[in-house]
């Protein structure tokens, strides 16, 4: 995404008036440090850095605010404390997302000759839309209230676009959502039945984030909150949900190994801030954990990067089946990059073969059907564990952040054992007794 910074454009907040989102201070570049008010902006006006959220969690107490957080509501906003929003936002009218299975997944450890009791798969398609994308935008759209937006906008792979189609139905915005006009079928239904503005965008991903970085900079697009560009800095804070989850629902511990899917790298980059803050609150023991990034190989800019040694990451044209993780220029990558190599993880990626393969295994062995970024992690953790990267007797996480049903066309030839006539002796001719 080409950096430009956006405050002068967006209107309603260019005043500077301060905002209420909780706990959150500051916008504060990655790269420099500098700190801006809290605003729609995503770039250092010094650097061009991305923008993220400061924090000042230093008047919590540990053991108040795990009880706080253990007798909070059975979603997201138990861990309101921690994010951009403000304390009554679980009062607000959204799609209440978060607080998704942790499944141990003995037979799939079996299968892939981890421990007993090792693994888990976080099952983040037991979402409102079916994917930890309700996370992200749910962050997103309480700062678009904070900052007096009233149309919800996206570049997306899909399952956000689904996200913010809901959420904005729920919250009582217009949204107008922009998309790569092939995506599968499940998605399009999916982001268009909401009742927003679905436009399909002739190129892919990235032509679409190019479009819309334009339509920020346009008068059309004033005065939109575009949730995964000008609003990105609170979007990203989202993802730090599958940290503390996780986290909690192991009795407050972080685990050993994760396997994070790949598209911006957000997610991952999030998931890592979530762990360290869980740390420096003392809500968790400090101990060393590993984070292994996923990507499709018809899409694998980070994984190419990793293993080549590099810091940067060098653009993909995508093809894969996995559509949901196809961004071939992702915002994330270095930061990706940096993050599997300071925690002595890797970056991994599987062809659309092992995708489909490993969508079956995850099926059969623990009855959770995973979209296409499904099968890439648990492709991926299959692979890590076969090369010896991924240690079988420790405690890992595999997520799984989308749903089957939107992605059908990848396991196609998936159907009827036997199509019979009514009667045992058709039954029995069948030959499966
Ligand atoms: C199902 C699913 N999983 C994972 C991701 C990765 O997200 P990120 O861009 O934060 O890396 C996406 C992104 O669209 C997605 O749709
Ligand atoms: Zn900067």
């Amino acid at each position: 995404m080409a950096a430009q910074t956006v405050g002068n454009t967006t209107g309603p907040t260019a005043d500077s008036t301060p905002v209420d989102l909780g706990p959150a201070v500051a916008l504060s570049c990655r790269e420099c440090g500098h700190r801006v008010p809290l605003g729609p902006v995503f770039a250092c006006e010094e650097c061009f850095g991305p923008l993220e959220i400061a924090y000042d969690f230093s008047a919590y107490d540990t053991e108040e605010l795990r009880k706080r957080i253990e007798a909070g509501p059975a979603n997201i906003w138990r861990y309101a404390p921690l994010l951009p929003v403000p304390a009554d936002v679980a009062d607000k009218p959204n799609i209440n997302p978060g607080w998704t299975k942790l499944v141990q997944a003995d037979n799939l450890a079996r299968e892939l000759g981890v421990d007993a009791g090792k693994l888990f798969v976080k099952d983040d398609s037991g979402n409102p839309t079916h994917s930890f994308k309700d996370r992200v935008v749910a962050q997103a759209i309480e700062a678009a209230r904070a900052f007096h937006f009233t149309t919800l906008s996206c570049s997306s792979t899909g399952n956000l676009a689904g996200a913010v189609g809901a959420a904005a139905a729920r919250a009582g915005f217009r949204s107008c959502v922009f998309i790569p006009h092939d995506l599968e079928q499940g998605k399009i239904v999916m982001a268009a039945i909401y009742g927003g503005e679905l436009v399909g965008i002739e190129g892919n991903y990235d032509d679409v984030n190019r479009f819309c970085s334009e339509l920020i900079g346009d008068p059309v697009g004033e005065g939109w909150g575009f949730v995964n560009v000008n609003l990105r800095p609170y979007y990203a804070e989202g993802s730090k949900t599958l940290a503390y989850e996780i986290c909690e629902q192991l009795g407050w511990r972080i685990p050993d190994q994760l396997v994070v899917p790949i598209a911006s790298g957000s997610q991952l980059t999030k998931i890592d801030k979530g762990l360290q803050e869980l740390i420096k609150l003392g809500l968790v023991e400090d101990r060393p954990y590993k984070i292994f990034g996923a990507q499709a190989e018809g899409c694998s800019p980070v994984s190419a990067a990793y293993k080549a040694g590099h810091d940067v990451v060098r653009p993909q044209k995508p093809n894969t089946i996995a559509k949901s993780l196809a961004i071939g220029n992702p915002a994330d990558g270095p930061y990706v990059l940096d993050i599997a190599r300071r925690t002595g993880g890797a970056v991994e990626d599987v062809t659309d073969e092992q995708v489909v393969d490993a969508i079956g295994l995850l099926a059969r062995t623990e009855g959770i059907f995973a979209e296409t970024a499904g099968g890439v992690t648990v492709g991926v953790a299959k692979k890590l564990i076969e090369s010896g990267l991924l240690d079988p007797t420790l405690t890992t996480v595999v997520l799984n952040t989308g749903d089957g049903l939107k992605t059908l066309d990848a396991v196609a030839g998936t159907g009827l054992t036997a199509t019979i006539r009514p009667n045992l002796e058709s039954f029995r001719e069948a030959g499966l007794v």
